[in-house]
């Protein structure tokens, strides 16, 4: 109730609200919203979904061979993980690192002021030589030499939704008369001008009550890593898809998920804070932002790929209890798990890089 007060004030401002704004709200309130509460918890047993640090360690034991195999190829020194939830992956990370592999710095950038504080008391478990490199930071500074982390962040950061009609676009706002509803209002031009640059590369128009997602807020995101770091290999992992299966007409809808207790739920207009947001990454608008930036793409594939290739068999022999094992290798790995929907994309400012990366290449995907 609190946080549809808020909302309400919000509303009453302009007559509307923007969806993105509702997301941010919905997700980020201070005290109220569903990341930025006491009682988020992402322990699975808890949590309304899994993501894979929380699945198993062995997901993170891949993310350390990859670092460690190519760390040295370009001097990197330090992490940056952005959005670490639990604080499960940095955790494990340092965890799972020899000696001579530990980071000067291992540096975190967490939106939830909750979630950080969750982070801390993890990371405090570790011995010292380990949590002492460890730092929060509540803006990116200028940081070298590093190995970016960004673990299902993508598709927690709120973005716009538009909805084509009778030819025109509009832009989907959620209005309060008793309650909340979806309205919409006429697109900005300059929207609109970025939704038909998408149609011209898609090569087709939107079809008439197609409802579709534009992330403007990747931009702002991933310039201000782009214009603070130097020297660095960029991991991202999150479900997502190259532009023209992003825009593929079957999904009319768009991509947006609401998610309480592991199911889908339909109505996200009330109960706010008490249900996770997300939408998918169009991976494609990534890689043409990151370009832009001269930062160029390395590799672009599969969960499951990523996985085999950094040993998560052999690191799976871990785990003693034969059905879990293989439980968690099913959801890690296999197409109808996470294993095809999630994507890896590397990308790397490094002009001559000579890393022999051997990942099968979704790049013609995006
Ligand atoms: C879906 S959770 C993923 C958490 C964790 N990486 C994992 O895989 O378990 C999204 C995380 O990103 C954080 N987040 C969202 N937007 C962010 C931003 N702009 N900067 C830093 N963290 C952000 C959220 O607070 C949350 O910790």
């Amino acid at each position: 109730m609190e946080l549809l007060k808020k909302i309400h004030a919000k509303v009453k401002q302009k007559n509307y609200i923007t969806f993105d704004d509702y997301m941010d709200m919905c997700l980020y309130y201070p005290n109220l919203g569903y990341y930025n509460n006491k009682n988020i918890s992402l322990d699975p047993s808890k949590s309304d979904f899994i993501t894979g640090p929380e699945v198993s360690s062995i997901y993170t034991d891949s993310i350390v061979n990859f670092y460690k195999k190519y760390k040295n190829f370009q001097n990197i020194e330090n992490i940056i993980e952005f959005g670490a939830g639990s604080g499960s992956l940095a955790y494990n990370f340092l965890e799972g690192l020899d000696e001579k592999s530990i980071p000067k710095k291992y540096y975190i950038i967490e939106k939830s002021d909750h979630l950080k504080e969750q982070q801390k008391n993890k990371i405090k478990k570790l011995p010292n030589n380990l949590s002492s490199r460890v730092e929060w930071l509540d803006d990116l500074k200028k940081i070298d030499n590093a190995f970016l982390i960004a673990n299902e962040v993508l598709d927690a950061i709120p973005s716009k939704i538009f909805f084509k009609e009778k030819d025109n676009i509009y832009e989907k706002v959620i209005k309060y008369d008793n309650n909340l509803y979806f309205s919409k209002i006429k697109c900005n031009p300059v929207f609109q001008n970025e939704i038909e640059k998408i149609e011209k590369r898609i090569k087709r128009k939107f079809p008439n009550y197609y409802t579709f997602e534009v992330n403007f807020i990747y931009e702002k995101f991933l310039k201000n890593i782009y214009k603070n770091t130097k020297n660095f290999i960029f991991l991202i992992i999150d479900y997502g898809y190259g532009e023209n299966e992003f825009y593929h007409p079957e999904k009319f809808n768009g991509t947006i998920q609401f998610y309480k207790k592991h199911k889908k739920i339909y109505d996200c207009l009330s109960e706010q804070g008490n249900f996770d947001i997300s939408i998918s990454v169009d991976f494609s608008r990534i890689k043409r932002i990151s370009e832009l930036s001269n930062v160029q793409l390395l590799s672009f594939t599969s969960q499951t790929e990523f996985l085999l290739k950094t040993g998560v068999l052999e690191n799976s022999s871990k785990i003693q209890n034969i059905n879990d094992r293989s439980n968690i290798l099913k959801t890690l790995l296999f197409p109808t798990d996470m294993g095809e929907s999630f994507k890896i994309m590397l990308l790397c400012d490094h002009k001559n890089n000579n890393f022999l990366l051997d990942f099968k290449d979704y790049r013609h995907q995006l």
